[in-house]
């Protein structure tokens, strides 16, 4: 084939090969042929045995290898005067990357044999090689470390991951056994007593009582400790949620026990609060628990108050009272699941400590927030932000 470009071999051999003899490129061009490609072209196939040699004299490849068994990295780019296939060549071993074109390629390709006679016949030919190749070694060495590297630190992390969630899930099941023990071991003192049948009356219906509390208390709980497990696992489908009406059904609900309690509900701006997309009976159960505990931690005579803002693209919903309140220093831990304020002055709040967990969750869950302010011995107010016309 006659070239007059640039591309011509006889100009491109020389700069790939430093200080070529005129004889050994003739000889070169002499035992090779010119072979056009179009782009996207995979001229050498990574762990294929192959048997061509290549030298660009136009155009451009990519050099591709699969690391992690799924990753293909780019090691380089080749252009004219750049050679590539010698490596299995040499070491008689399969193609230890993808070559692949970028564009339309001319190349000069050599068969194994005359590849080899001309590597006999040409110092130059050889160092060049010996050069280029101890330098593409190199660096796929190094890939190769960098991506151990990588992959130890992964582990490294997974491991501190799983590590991580062991220890919360071996506090997790303490708490539960430990939270359930309290009402199983009341209802079962109490029917202990009612198993001798010497209860009458009012004493009688006491002792029934107690163990139907603690029986709902245990429900309670395990319906609880269910959804929290379940809210991780499941996703459900997100249909858009009227809060105002959900709120003002939860003080419905809520209405018998504040009055016991001598506590006044309140729901301001329930009305035309705009439309949030989520699942209305994890938000339900997540309000249901910051209402739960604003009332278990009012004094008589308080008040809570629901309340709703926009706040340009959330919808703000507060939950507020005006109670004990949190010390500063353990606001951080009140989210933990279990975690709760056992004892204020004389009071002892009994119950479950799952309801913030529950809260944290479901908020997640709808790619929102949770603030809280409190001030202790002031009350609490926690906001749950959640975004407005979300695309989820
Ligand atoms: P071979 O193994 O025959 O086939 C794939 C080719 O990709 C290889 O020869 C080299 O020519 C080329 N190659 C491999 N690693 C590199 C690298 N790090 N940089 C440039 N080219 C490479």
């Amino acid at each position: 084939m006659f070239m007059t470009t640039n591309r011509a071999p006889s100009k491109i051999i020389p700069r790939a090969f430093p200080g070529i003899k005129p004889g050994e490129v003739e000889e070169l061009i002499a035992n090779s042929q010119v072979h056009t490609y179009a782009a996207e072209t995979v001229l050498c196939r990574e762990n294929a045995i192959e048997t061509i040699f290549y030298m660009i004299l136009e155009g451009e490849v990519e050099v591709t290898k699969v690391i992690n068994q799924t990753e293909a990295r780019v090691l380089k780019t080749l252009s004219a005067g750049d050679f590539f296939g010698e490596m299995a060549l040499i070491h008689n071993a399969p193609r230890a990357a993808t070559v692949t074109s970028k564009t339309e390629v001319v190349v000069l390709e050599l068969d194994k044999q005359n590849f080899d006679r001309v590597l006999q016949h040409s110092s130059s030919v050889a160092m060049a090689m010996v050069k280029e190749i101890s330098e593409r070694l190199r660096q796929n060495d190094e890939m190769a470390i960098e991506d151990l590297r990588m992959r130890a630190s992964e582990l490294a992390q997974a491991y501190q991951k799983l590590a991580e969630q062991d220890l919360v899930r071996r506090e997790f099941l303490a708490n539960v056994a430990h939270e359930l023990r309290t009402p199983l071991m009341a209802a079962s003192g109490y029917l202990q007593i009612l198993q001798k049948g010497r209860l009458q009356g009012n004493q009688l219906n006491e002792a029934i009582e107690t163990v139907s509390r603690n029986v709902g208390h245990i429900i309670s709980l395990v319906n609880d400790i269910l959804f929290l497990q379940e809210i991780e696992l499941v996703l459900p489908a997100f249909q858009p949620v009227n809060l105002g009406e959900i709120a003002q059904s939860i003080v419905k609900k809520y209405e018998k026990k504040a009055t016991e309690r001598g506590v006044h509900l309140k729901v301001r701006n329930e009305r035309n609060v705009p439309e949030v997309n989520g699942d209305s009976k994890s938000l339900e159960r997540a309000v249901t628990a910051l209402m739960d505990n604003a009332i278990k931690f009012s004094p008589r005579g308080g008040d809570v108050e629901i309340n709703f803002e926009k706040q340009k693209d959330w919808l703000a919903i507060s939950v507020e009272d005006h109670g004990i309140g949190i010390a500063t220093d353990q606001l951080s831990r009140i989210f933990d699941r279990f975690y709760h304020l056992e004892k204020s002055g004389d009071d002892l709040f009994g119950g479950i400590g799952i309801g913030l967990a529950i809260t944290r969750q479901v908020i997640e869950q709808h790619h929102g927030k949770l603030n809280v302010e409190s001030k202790q011995g002031k009350g609490s107010k926690f906001t749950m932000l959640l975004p407005l016309e979300t695309g989820i």
